[in-house]
């Protein structure tokens, strides 16, 4: 499928290596053209096809995550969430963006931990009793340190904040695994749900 830019591509000059590929502004050529200027435009900054941009950042693979937390009364919270990734292996860290309204990142700011729950294949019924709220139903375990992981999943990581970035809607809560887990089974991916987040 065609997917232009909103930039006029003559407005913006191809490197000196693509031009001398042979990328001129004629028949199919014009669709590579498009996609060059896309990423030029991209990291420019300005405005971007909001199209494009939903099906390229839809590609980005996630996996189906619970994250456990404990509210300042002390009490279990658990929300489903897919914005996990590692980001050093020594010391082992990861950052799990949070929505900036979530009752999730109040209780990660306050208590500077959370646990993550990896869903295992065909949890189907927790990963959406957790979206529609219900958590309460949901079998949960402790780590060590008290934190609660959902029972029969493929696995946890207990983490401590290290720090939270304040930029855009979601916070990237970066922390260091403390303690982990794995149980039988494999991680659930987000695409299995048939559910997106992202775009
Ligand atoms: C497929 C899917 C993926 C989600 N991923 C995230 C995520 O990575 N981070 C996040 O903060 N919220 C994510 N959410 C949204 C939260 O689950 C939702 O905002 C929840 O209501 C927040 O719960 P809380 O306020 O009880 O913490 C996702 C929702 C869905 C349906």
């Amino acid at each position: 499928m065609h997917t232009a830019c909103a930039v006029p591509a003559a407005i913006i000059r191809p490197p000196v290596q693509i031009r001398q590929a042979g990328f001129f502004l004629t028949g199919v050529r014009r669709l590579r053209w498009n996609l060059i200027s896309c990423g030029r435009h991209a990291r420019s900054g300005e405005a971007v096809d909001k199209k494009a941009k939903k099906k390229i950042l839809q590609m980005i693979p996630y996996g189906a995550y619970v994250v456990g937390t404990k509210t300042k009364q002390g009490t279990d919270h658990l929300m489903f969430g897919t914005w996990l990734m590692q980001t050093s292996f020594k010391p082992p860290l990861v950052a799990f963006a949070l929505s900036e309204d979530s009752r999730t990142l109040a209780n990660v700011r306050e208590s500077k931990s959370f646990a993550v729950s990896f869903l295992a294949d065909g949890m189907y019924g927790v990963a959406e009793g957790i979206v529609d709220g219900s958590f309460k139903n949901v079998k949960t375990e402790r780590t060590p340190s008290g934190l609660p992981v959902v029972a029969g999943a493929a696995g946890w990581i207990d983490c401590r904040v290290l720090e939270i970035s304040e930029k855009g809607d979601h916070r990237i809560a970066l922390a260091e695994v403390v303690e982990v887990a794995s149980g039988p089974g494999k991680l659930m991916p987000l695409d299995a749900l048939k559910w997106h987040y992202g775009g």
